[in-house]
């Protein structure tokens, strides 16, 4: 039951960005977000609207959103924690939103100051109003296999956080291995524990890549039928709450390996590494692609 086709969400406009300590411009995030979408991505995450005191980098957020090209077809999405955040982003016109909880309790009180009980009852009114306006919500999961402060996760635990998101309303939850220390098999398990409540087709997948398990979690993942895997291009970022973790698998990696195995995703191979070039230059930062480099050296 390998899928024949997977949908890429990239999430280096937000996931990646949020991470810099560096000042960027709103006319890089902007011209970085135009790139994925000339490369053909038809999901990107571009940006947040979260407290500015906790990340500094998202404050921008609105500006972003009002001066990219939005492609129709293409699906530009971004975090909400809240009806503070919630309310931000409908004015700034966005379409697609996300809600983000932890299956780890200390995770969620250093990500977003609440349990995880207390996060879900946040995020009630906030798929109530997005509803209500027609815009979707995406619903994340952090410390999926594992948490820099408390270790293992139970799957189980997983999967309940996984059930009510999507009794809630979620059309999708993205299932984050955060510090990227999952492996194959686990995450099989883990897949298979999750599915039990919510179906295979709306899970995606958030490897991050600490480890280097990413495109085995990939591949172990499509195994399972999972065909909606989040990314970032370049590999760029990391996370600010969780110490030491690198970037999203990169989006050229995986693009690579789908190709290689005849997976159609609708994305053109050589923009996208363009695409990370450019904002690789703007960070003065190395690729973190592979295959980007490989492709830049040859
Ligand atoms: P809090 O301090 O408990 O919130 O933070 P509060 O309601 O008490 O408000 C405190 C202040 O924040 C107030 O301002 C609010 O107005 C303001 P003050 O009166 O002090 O000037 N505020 C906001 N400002 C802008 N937008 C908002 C907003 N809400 C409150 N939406 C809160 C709670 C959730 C706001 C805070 O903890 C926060 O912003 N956290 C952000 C965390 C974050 O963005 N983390 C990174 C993204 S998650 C991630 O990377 C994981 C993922 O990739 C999956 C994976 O890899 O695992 C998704
Ligand atoms: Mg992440």
């Amino acid at each position: 039951n390998m899928p024949q086709s997977v949908r890429l969400v990239d999430v280096g406009p937000r996931d990646g960005l949020q991470n810099e300590s560096q000042a960027i411009a709103v006319t890089d995030k902007v011209r970085l977000v135009d790139d994925l979408s000339a490369a053909g991505i038809r999901h990107i995450e571009v940006g947040s609207f979260v407290s500015p005191k906790w990340v500094p980098q998202m404050a921008g957020s609105a500006e972003v959103f009002a001066a990219i090209k939005q492609h129709s077809g293409v699906s530009y999405s971004a975090l909400t924690p809240n009806m503070k955040g919630l309310e931000a982003a409908l004015e700034a016109g966005v379409r697609e939103v996300a809600v983000f909880a932890a299956a780890s309790e200390a995770f969620s009180q250093r990500n977003i100051n609440c349990s995880i009980a207390e996060s879900i009852e946040r995020f009630a009114p906030v798929l109530e109003a997005a509803q209500k306006a027609d815009v979707k919500v995406r619903g994340y999961i952090s410390c999926v296999l594992g948490c820099p402060y408390q270790g293992e996760v139970p799957a189980d635990q997983v999967a309940s956080v996984a059930r009510e998101l999507h009794a809630m309303g979620c059309y999708e939850v993205s299932l984050g291995d955060t510090i990227g220390t999952g492996t194959p098999g686990v995450t099989r398990a883990l897949i298979e524990a999750v599915a039990k409540h919510v179906p295979r087709e709306q899970l995606a997948g958030h490897f991050h890549d600490t480890y280097g398990q990413a495109l085995a979690n990939i591949y172990a993942s499509l195994l399972e039928g999972v065909s909606v895997f989040d990314s970032s291009v370049a590999g760029l970022g990391g996370c600010p709450y969780a110490k030491g973790a690198t970037g999203n698998v990169a989006t050229e990696d995986v693009l690579y390996m789908l190709n290689g195995m005849g997976i159609e995703t609708g994305i053109d191979l050589d923009l996208l590494v363009n695409a990370g070039a450019r904002i690789n230059l703007v960070l003065g930062r190395e690729n973190g692609s592979r295959v980007a480099r490989a492709i830049l050296a040859a």
